[in-house]
């Protein structure tokens, strides 16, 4: 049932190509400057007099919904905010009938989603829910649902579902980039055809498995390690560190890289572990001299970068090149090195990789 893999775990991120692909079909139009979602209804009218989309998720999902919400704020020109579902009701949001509430949740079922949602609900918003599982609470309950086609996902770990989640976003803040005519006609196309290349780049960036493999190895005397990243790149790192801490306890934490030098950077000593991601071209120069203050400090840094920002390699110990995608979907593809990363580190620490001390795979209890 695994496939030949190991665990579930590595069978699902190997699967990502597909999701991707399942996830995108019939959603772009024939001539590839539209966005099919059939399960949307959203008048347009109401759309260009939304006050703002809050996204609400737990965990990985959450992360997901940063990016997604990064997007929406780009494409469409719209407010965003993102919050966990377990705090969202103790911030007494904003929330009205000029909200779009989306709510991200692999299953459908996790409590502290769900509540959230009820407690939009009541105040107003529209729903909107973007899930994985068919007939999932999740889905029953909201106005308007986006699924990913990521197939059931086993491992505890989230891998699949994350990407597809990011997928599923991008499609949604191009449709309401359509609409809210924020985003020109030109730039819609070329994320759209940057969408249907996605798989194949995927497909490249499992290439570098055997080098995350050996990379794995080497964690086995790490105790801490740091995640950084700007813009986009920020929220990898988040999903990064967390997919680390998951399986292999490796304790991690995830930093803007611009705010290391507001606190954190003493903790980066001779040999602690730095993960830094690069593949935002605008960001190159300010994430460089953020490489060289911790290289200054000693620290052992992983460069994960996409391959077309020449030059950055010499800036680090060891480079992951991944290929090149347009920017706003590099999160997509930077995914790949982070959980092999995870997943190798668990492994050659000996932790059970498909399921992870102390966490279940769907959290039913607020
Ligand atoms: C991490 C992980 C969790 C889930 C979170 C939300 O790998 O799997 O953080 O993402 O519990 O679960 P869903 O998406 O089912 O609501």
């Amino acid at each position: 049932e695994r496939g030949g893999y190991e665990h579930f775990m590595l069978k699902e991120i190997h699967e990502q190509p597909q999701a991707v692909r399942d996830t995108l079909s019939g959603r772009i139009n024939r001539s590839g400057d539209g966005v099919l979602l059939d399960g949307v209804h959203l008048d347009p009218e109401w759309v260009r007099g939304l006050r703002s989309v809050y996204l609400v998720a737990c965990g990985t999902a959450y992360h997901a919904g940063l990016i997604g919400g990064r997007l929406i704020e780009r494409l469409a020109g719209i407010p965003v905010w993102n919050e966990v579902a377990s705090e969202f009701r103790s911030r007494d949001p904003l929330i009205d009938e000029r909200t779009l509430f989306v709510a991200i949740s692999q299953s459908g079922e996790t409590a502290d989603t769900l509540s959230a949602l009820r407690e939009a609900r009541r105040r107003g918003a529209r729903i909107l829910a973007v899930t994985n599982v068919v007939g999932s609470s999740v889905a029953r309950e909201a106005d308007d649902v986006v699924y990913t086609w990521a197939g059931p996902e086993i491992a505890v770990a989230s891998t699949k579902a994350y990407t597809t989640q990011v997928v599923a976003l991008a499609l949604l803040a191009l449709r309401l980039a359509e609409i809210t005519g924020h985003t020109g006609e030109q730039e819609r196309r070329d994320l759209l055809e940057a969408l249907r290349f996605l798989s194949e780049a995927l497909e490249q960036a499992l290439e570098l498995e055997e080098d995350v493999r050996a990379i794995g190895e080497r964690t086995r005397t790490w105790r801490d390690a740091f995640f950084i990243g700007r813009g986009l790149d920020y929220f990898s790192a988040l999903e990064g560190q967390l997919k680390l801490k998951e399986i292999s306890y490796i304790h991690a934490e995830a930093y803007p890289a611009g705010e290391l030098k507001h606190g954190t950077l003493a903790l980066i000593e001779p040999g602690t572990p730095v993960i830094a991601l690069m593949t935002q071209p605008d960001q190159r120069e300010k994430m460089i001299s953020n490489i060289e203050e911790v290289r200054a400090r000693g620290a052992d840094v992983l460069l994960i970068a996409r391959q077309d920002l020449a030059g950055v390699d010499r800036h680090a110990q060891t480079t992951l090149m991944l290929p090149a995608v347009h920017p706003l979907l590099m999160p997509v593809v930077a995914a790949v090195p982070l959980q092999l990363l995870a997943y190798y580190a668990a492994v050659t620490r000996g932790a059970d990789v498909d399921k992870p001390r102390n966490l279940a795979k769907s959290v039913t209890v607020e």
